[in-house]
């Protein structure tokens, strides 16, 4: 059988790319394979958001090289974020790449490999429609609803490597939902860069927004979609974010009551020179909204440390929002220089350590806001969905609750991955919780908090 491994770098968006470079692959004969060693081709699907993650497939790349060393038959690409802007350079520098193709072409990959089929296993062996080949029935699941993105952001090099905002019909998503309830999905998270700004076009012509898409989710969650529990998408842009997406969240059952809003920053000035146009005081108040309608939502953000002329002043003013928000969790990442964007141009004159500084700061004063958002679960019945073993505590499993939190209990020998059960919440830090199983068959009282 042919194999393939793919390392993957970056965002749920490029997760999902992989899942469909595996399917794509499959009508080819290739099956995964557990470890880069086994494969007969090798790809990495790489990230360019911060050059951290850049350097991470390319150091990566390097190590793919040495196997290739050892067995010359092994094929190399390397596609995705990095492959999409870079193509032609990738080439002439790593000159052992076999292929390299980007965010919009790995739907020919079958073209792409066709020269190599001579090195590999013939497909013909293998009847490709056998059910192994395609993914594993799963719970979770990703669908992508928009793709690329037109808001051009002074630091952001997405736009350049995802293209314009393209949003798939409402037909096109619930048709994949669809499929994937069927096979057992409980939970779907919708994709996009910006899927606040989701406007798909539906047969008759007529648009459909976000909110819209997520009312026919929660109408087939009983007819077409039956079996979906949960539904969440990520990720959002605090412009975009409107009053029916706030009421979404007491509205519909479906939607988690969990929502990612990345503000940046909370200093006017660096909004203005990020052209996020909003400002610390409208992003407040927007939160304010949300919260008005779902008092108990989690909440959670990405921050830039240390962008072009970030003042000391300007960082505690990223200070003061946390601390009026109250997120579950905060990712937090040091500015760099991403090549075609605005900001490159400018001077980044806050040194690497100023900001390594930074976010250590922002990431000890998060700490007593995270804690204090995860201990509000303590006594609660909260639902989970099981994830599998600890990594670190085979006595262990881990679950996630509705508002995304994890949750380690006790290992029961009847845990199955997906399945969902109740839980009473025990203890908490600031990033989990430890819960104790509640017997399945007992549903918990009227009135006790359902969601967690
Ligand atoms: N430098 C640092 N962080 C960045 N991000 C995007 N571009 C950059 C950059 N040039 C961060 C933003 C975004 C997240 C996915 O990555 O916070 O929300
Ligand atoms: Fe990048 Fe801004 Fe688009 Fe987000 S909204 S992907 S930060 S350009």
């Amino acid at each position: 059988m042919r194999k393939v491994f793919i390392q993957t770098y970056g965002c749920q968006m490029n997760e999902y790319d992989t899942q469909q470079m595996l399917q794509v692959l499959a009508t080819k004969g290739f099956e995964r394979a557990e470890s880069p060693d086994k494969a007969h081709l090798i790809v990495i699907n790489s990230c360019s958001v911060r050059e951290k993650s850049e350097n991470k497939a390319l150091s990566q790349l390097g190590r793919f090289a040495a196997l290739k060393k050892q067995d010359p038959s092994k094929v190399l690409a390397f596609g995705g974020c990095v492959g999409q802007t870079e193509g032609s350079k990738l080439r002439s520098r790593y000159p052992f790449l076999d292929f390299v193709f980007g965010t919009n072409n790995y739907r020919d990959l079958p073209e792409m490999i066709s020269e190599y089929e001579n090195q590999w296993p013939s497909a013909e062996e293998e009847d490709v429609l056998l059910p192994r080949s395609r993914p594993e029935a799963q719970a979770q699941a990703f669908i992508t609803i928009t793709n690329g993105c037109d808001k051009f952001c002074s630091y952001c090099i997405v736009p350049f490597t995802r293209g314009r905002e393209y949003s798939r019909t409402p037909e096109d998503i619930l048709k994949e939902a669809a499929a994937l309830t069927q096979k057992g999905v409980q939970e779907i998270m919708l994709l996009g860069q910006n899927v606040n700004s989701y406007w798909g076009k539906n047969k008759q012509g007529a648009f459909t927004s976000l909110y819209d898409l997520m009312v026919l989710f929660q109408e087939e969650s009983e007819k077409s979609l039956k079996g979906l529990k949960r539904l969440r998408y990520t990720t959002s842009h605090p412009r975009d974010f409107d009053e029916n997406l706030a009421r979404a969240f007491s509205e519909l059952p479906v939607l988690c009551e969990y929502l990612h809003l990345p503000f940046q920053s909370g200093s006017d000035s660096v909004l203005r020179k990020m052209r996020r146009f909003y400002t610390a005081d409208t992003y407040l108040k927007k939160i304010e909204m949300v919260k008005r309608y779902r008092p108990d939502i989690a909440l959670s953000t990405d921050i830039i440390v240390g962008f072009p002329g970030e003042t000391r002043q300007d960082f505690e003013d990223t200070l003061r929002v946390i601390k009026e928000v109250e997120f579950d969790n905060i990712y937090a990442f040091k500015y760099s220089a991403r090549p075609y964007t605005r900001s490159e141009a400018w001077v980044d004159d806050v040194s690497f350590d100023e900001k390594a500084d930074r976010i250590q700061e922002l990431i000890q004063f998060q700490r007593t806001f995270g804690a204090k958002k995860y201990k509000e679960d303590i006594g609660n019945m909260v639902e989970i969905m099981l994830e599998g073993p600890s990594k670190t505590n085979a006595e262990f499993w881990t679950g996630r609750t509705r508002k995304n939190r994890v949750v380690h209990l006790p290992t029961d020998a009847q845990f199955k991955v997906g399945e969902l059960r109740y839980t009473k919440i025990f203890d908490a830090t600031h990033s989990w919780l430890s819960g104790e199983l509640i017997p399945s068959g007992i549903v918990p009282l009227q009135g006790a908090r359902r969601s967690a």
